[in-house]
């Protein structure tokens, strides 16, 4: 629920922070980080500006994110579709993950961050590679929050794969058609060993998925904001997190 403070005068002034109970939280919480060229745009800045000031927001939600408890933390940081835009803006966005972790990798050592990259790696540019290459490393055995990267990932390229493998498997005879199972199909994914999304996040007003976890995503409460990825902050995690809290889940079944 969210609380309004009373202003002096009576009026309702600013939202505090809403309730969050604390037994409910969700395990993964998964990001589609839209709105980076439009808030650019909308303040007269090349795009770039956007995506600089999108990395920003990353570190405010890693940091919410922990704060709250949240055990994984998914970020859409680049499609198999985003190779199409023009070359400047690829290698921009190629070189933020090294940016931010010459910045912030140290703290989220710190704070026990375990880094993670979910998506075709092999493709990145070599100095993007050995950038998440050393969070990686470095951040293996952390135990906290799992902050992973879907970079150069796309769901049904991820899916397509999986099948390949499964096929391939088949093909060997090491496995029979009928022994395919959902988890069978949920340890070929990409996001292996990680729980389904609880919640899937998107910003900018887009009310669309993007071939992002298509799989993984199909109990996931969705939430969607007007607001723009670069304005993203804690109060907007906690909104979305309250908002989950007020709902209920089924499943397919009954209440
Ligand atoms: C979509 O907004 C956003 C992206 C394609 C890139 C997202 C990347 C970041 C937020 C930075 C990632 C940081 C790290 C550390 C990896 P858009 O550019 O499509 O926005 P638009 O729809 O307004 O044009």
């Amino acid at each position: 629920m969210i609380k309004r403070v009373r202003s002096w005068w009576g009026g309702q002034a600013k939202q505090a922070e809403p309730d969050i109970a604390p037994d409910n939280i969700p395990e993964h919480v998964a990001i589609i980080m839209d709105g980076n060229g439009r808030w650019a745009k909308r303040l007269g800045m090349p795009r770039i500006m956007g995506h600089q000031n999108g990395m920003k927001a990353v570190k405010r939600a890693t940091i919410a994110a922990d704060d709250l408890g949240i055990k994984y933390l998914t970020m859409y940081a680049f499609s198999t579709e985003n190779w199409t835009r023009p070359k400047e803006e690829v290698d921009f966005l190629m070189r933020l993950p090294q940016e931010f972790l010459s910045i912030e990798l140290d703290e989220l050592i710190e704070k026990n961050v375990q880094i993670r990259m979910m998506g075709h790696g092999e493709l990145l540019p070599s100095h993007t590679r050995q950038a998440l290459e050393e969070g990686i490393e470095r951040t293996k055995h952390n135990t906290g929050l799992v902050l992973n990267f879907a970079l150069n990932y796309g769901s049904r390229l991820e899916m397509t794969e999986a099948m390949k493998r499964l096929g391939a498997r088949i093909e060997a005879g090491e496995l029979k058609a009928e022994e395919i199972t959902p988890e069978l199909i949920d340890q070929n994914l990409l996001s292996a060993g990680m729980p389904d999304p609880d919640l899937l996040i998107r910003t900018s007003g887009e009310l669309r998925i993007s071939n992002f976890m298509l799989w993984q995503i199909a109990y996931s409460e969705l939430w969607f904001t007007d607001i723009f990825w670069p304005e993203f902050t804690k109060d907007h995690l906690l909104q979305a997190v309250a908002e989950y809290q007020r709902r209920t889940r089924r499943y397919g079944g009954l209440k």
